[in-house]
C-alpha cells in the first residue's frame, strides 16, 4: 500500500468566497457546574483567531464525555477560564479564516478537527477557532455530522490501538465498552491491522461489534469476562473501576508482562501498584489533538476500512438534551449537534 503524503497541498484556483463572520454567534454553554440542564443556548461573542489558528465555521459539533464531565464540575472544569462556559471538542465545519494567503486550509476548506481553545471547548457554537496542527481535511464521503463525530474518539482509538499498543498481526487485545464512541474505532482499527480483538459490550451490540471485526464479543451483563478470555497481549480499558472493578479483574486476563492501558482518567487510583504486583505493564492515556493522524484515519473513512456510527442527531438547541442521553452510558458510537447548514 502507498501512502500519500498526510496533509494535501493547497487547492488551485481562487478559495470560495466565504462571508465575513458576524460579531456574536449562538452557543449552547452554562454558567456554573451543574446537571445537563444547566446547558442553554447563550448569544456570545465571535473567537478571534490568533497566530496559527483557523477560525471554523461550524456545521456540526461531536458530542463526547469529557463535554459531560466538565459540565458537571470535573473532567477539565479547573480550566475554565470564565463563565459562560461552551463545552466541546470536535468540530467539523467551514474554514472563514485562515492565517495567511497560501494556508493550507483556505478559507472555503471543508475540516474536522479537535479543537483546544480555550483549552476547555468550544464547539457548541456557530464559530469555533481551532489550531492548524488539529485539523484534517473533512472525508468527502462523510457528511459534516458524520465527520464531528470522528475526532476525539478516533484520535484517542489511534493513539491507544497504533501508537500505544502497536497492533499487529496475531496480537490478542481485549477491549472494553467497545460499542462506545471510542471502543467501536478501537475494535475497528485493531482488527485492520491484524489483531484478534475480544470485545466487551451488552447483548444488543453483540453481532454488530463482530461486523465491526471483534472476533469474539463477551456479554458484560451474563459473562464476566476473565472466565471467558485470558493471556490477552493488551486490555484497552475504557471503564476501569467505575464498574465492577473491571479494571482490576483485567489485569487478571492479561498474560505476564501483557500491557493495561486506563483511559477515564481517576477510574482506577492505584492502577500501576496494582500492575506491577499482577505482572504486568501498565500504563494511562491522553488523546492528542493529532490533523496528521486525523488525516490518516479520514483515508481509512473514505476507503471504508473504518466507519464512524452515529447513534443520534440533536440540535445545538437541545445540548442538554443531548447531554443528558449521553450520561446514561449506553450510546452507540457518537452522539452529533447539528449547529447549522452546511
Ligand atoms: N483519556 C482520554 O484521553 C480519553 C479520551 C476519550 C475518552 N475517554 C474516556 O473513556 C471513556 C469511554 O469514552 P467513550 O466516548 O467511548 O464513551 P461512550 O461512547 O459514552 O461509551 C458508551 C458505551 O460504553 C459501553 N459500556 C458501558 N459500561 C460498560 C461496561 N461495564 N462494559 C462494557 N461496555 C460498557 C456501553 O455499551 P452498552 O450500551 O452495551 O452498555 C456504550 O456503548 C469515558 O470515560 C471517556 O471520558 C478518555
Amino acid at each position: 500500500m502507498r501512502f500519500r503524503p498526510l496533509r494535501s497541498a493547497p487547492p488551485s484556483g481562487e478559495p470560495l468566497p466565504v462571508p465575513d463572520p458576524p460579531e456574536t454567534m449562538r452557543a449552547a454553554a452554562f454558567d456554573a457546574p451543574g446537571g445537563a440542564d444547566a446547558l442553554h443556548e447563550a448569544s456570545i461573542g465571535v473567537p478571534k483567531p490568533v497566530m496559527s489558528e483557523l477560525l471554523v465555521r461550524v456545521v456540526a459539533a461531536g458530542v463526547n464525555p469529557i463535554d459531560a464531565k466538565t459540565r458537571g464540575g470535573a473532567g477539565v472544569s479547573g480550566e475554565i477560564p470564565a463563565y459562560p462556559s461552551v463545552p466541546g471538542f470536535d468540530v467539523s465545519g467551514i474554514v472563514v479564516k485562515a492565517p495567511y494567503e497560501s494556508h493550507p486550509f483556505p478559507p472555503g476548506t471543508e475540516v474536522f478537527g479537535m479543537l483546544s481553545y480555550p483549552r476547555t471547548g468550544g464547539a457548541y457554537a456557530e464559530y469555533a477557532v481551532i489550531p492548524t496542527l488539529s485539523v484534517a481535511r473533512k472525508p468527502t464521503s462523510l457528511s459534516h455530522v458524520e465527520a464531528a463525530g470522528v475526532p476525539l474518539a478516533a484520535l484517542t482509538a489511534w493513539g491507544l490501538v497504533v501508537e500505544t499498543a502497536h497492533a499487529h498481526e496475531g496480537q490478542r487485545i481485549l477491549i472494553h465498552a467497545a460499542s462506545g464512541g471510542v471502543g467501536h474505532f478501537a475494535v475497528q482499527l485493531a482488527a485492520y491491522f491484524g489483531a484478534h480483538v475480544t470485545a466487551t459490550g451488552s447483548t444488543r451490540n453483540a453481532s454488530w461489534l463482530r461486523e465491526l471485526g471483534a472476533a469474539s464479543v463477551i456479554d458484560y451483563t451474563t459473562t464476566r469476562f476473565e472466565d471467558a478470555v485470558s493471556e490477552v497481549d493488551v486490555v484497552i480499558d475504557l471503564v476501569g473501576n467505575t464498574h465492577a472493578d473491571t479494571g482490576t479483574r483485567s489485569l487478571t486476563a492479561l498474560r505476564p508482562g501483557g500491557l493495561y492501558i486506563i483511559v477515564p482518567t481517576g477510574s482506577f487510583p492505584g492502577y500501576a501498584e496494582a500492575a506491577a504486583a499482577a505482572g504486568v505493564r501498565a500504563t494511562s492515556y491522553k488523546v492528542i489533538p493529532d490533523g496528521g493522524a486525523l488525516a490518516t484515519v479520514g483515508r481509512l473513512l473514505d476507503s471504508g476500512a473504518v466507519q464512524v456510527y452515529i447513534d443520534r442527531v440533536f440540535d445545538l438547541a437541545d445540548a442538554a438534551e443531548a447531554h443528558a442521553e449521553l450520561e446514561k452510558g449506553h450510546t452507540r458510537g457518537k452522539i452529533v449537534l447539528r449547529v447549522s447548514d452546511d
